[in-house]
């Protein structure tokens, strides 16, 4: 199956491999890329022969956040009546077998958002975790709010959602964001080698394991990323959404208005 935005192929005859492909963009994430990545990870998750699968970006960006350009316009209805922007992330939380992010360069916004829903992360020693939304007049809209505390601790959290700030590889190991931090050239060997090891052992147990920790990690996870869906959609109907995205798609600076 072809597609415009990620790429596909597997390794071993049992790891599936998706790259997030928009390298001018810094993999933004838009509608349509999610998409496909929803229906690559479908695809996998439904071959008998694929055991596990890894979602990964480029040296410089595993995912830099939602495409900034095409919300800047967006008012609140849009992003109410359609669940615009976020619509197609949650696909990831049904697939069954385990997904792990490889993750090297910025994963920022939406794209700390996606590798944190996939089931763990290794890192690359060049990687940036953060959630700067807040520079933009919004805020996580795709359980930042609800993952990032989980994964790190409240301060932590709450530091990088209101100050914007980002944290490199050894930051987030030692903060539990990662599982493992490896040099930027063995980040595929790595992640791959931990693929292989989880495909030898038995599918059902595996299958298990990863709904069991999830069940431990997410209890009342809906209730709070619906909470956050309502407050992300409803920044829209701010002046300073339409400010801080104009800004940044015109690079300058965002004078917010606080309104
Ligand atoms: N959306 C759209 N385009 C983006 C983008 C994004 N999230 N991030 C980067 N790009 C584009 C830039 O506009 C630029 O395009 P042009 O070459 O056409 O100008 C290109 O990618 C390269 O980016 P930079 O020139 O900015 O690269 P840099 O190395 O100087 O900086 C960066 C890299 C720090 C990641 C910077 O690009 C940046 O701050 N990006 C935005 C990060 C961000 O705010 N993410 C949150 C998005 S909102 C969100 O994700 C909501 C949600 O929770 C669902």
């Amino acid at each position: 199956m072809a597609y415009e935005f990620i790429q596909t192929r597997v390794e071993g005859d049992k790891v599936g491999i998706i790259t997030l492909n928009r390298p001018k963009q810094l993999n933004a994430l838009n509608g349509e890329l999610m998409r496909e990545m929803g229906q690559a990870l479908k695809e996998f998750d439904g071959n008998e022969a694929i055991g596990c699968m890894i979602i990964t970006g480029s040296e410089k960006a595993f995912a830099a956040g939602a495409d900034i350009g095409a919300m800047a316009t967006y008012s609140f209805a849009d992003v109410y009546r359609d669940d615009y922007i976020t619509r197609d992330w949650e696909t990831i939380r049904s697939i069954r077998k385990p997904v792990i992010a490889a993750v090297s360069g910025f994963a920022l916004g939406g794209g700390c958002e996606l590798a944190m829903m996939c089931d763990f992360i290794i890192a690359a020693d060049n990687a940036k975790f953060g959630q700067p939304e807040i520079k933009l007049g919004v805020i996580p809209g795709a359980g930042g709010t609800q993952r990032l505390p989980r994964a790190v601790g409240k301060s932590k959290a709450m530091d990088m959602c209101l100050t914007a700030r980002m944290m490199d590889a050894t930051e987030a190991e030692r903060a539990g964001l990662v599982s493992r931090v490896v040099p930027l050239d063995k980040l595929m060997d790595e992640a791959l080698g931990a693929a292989l090891i989880i495909c030898g052992f038995g599918r059902l147990a595996v299958m298990a394991a990863k709904e069991c920790v999830n069940r431990a990690f997410e209890g009342s996870l809906n209730d709070g990323v619906m909470f956050e869906r309502r407050l992300f959609h409803a920044l829209f109907a701010t002046t300073d959404q339409k400010e801080g995205m104009d800004a940044f798609v015109n690079k300058r600076a965002a004078a917010f208005k606080h309104q």
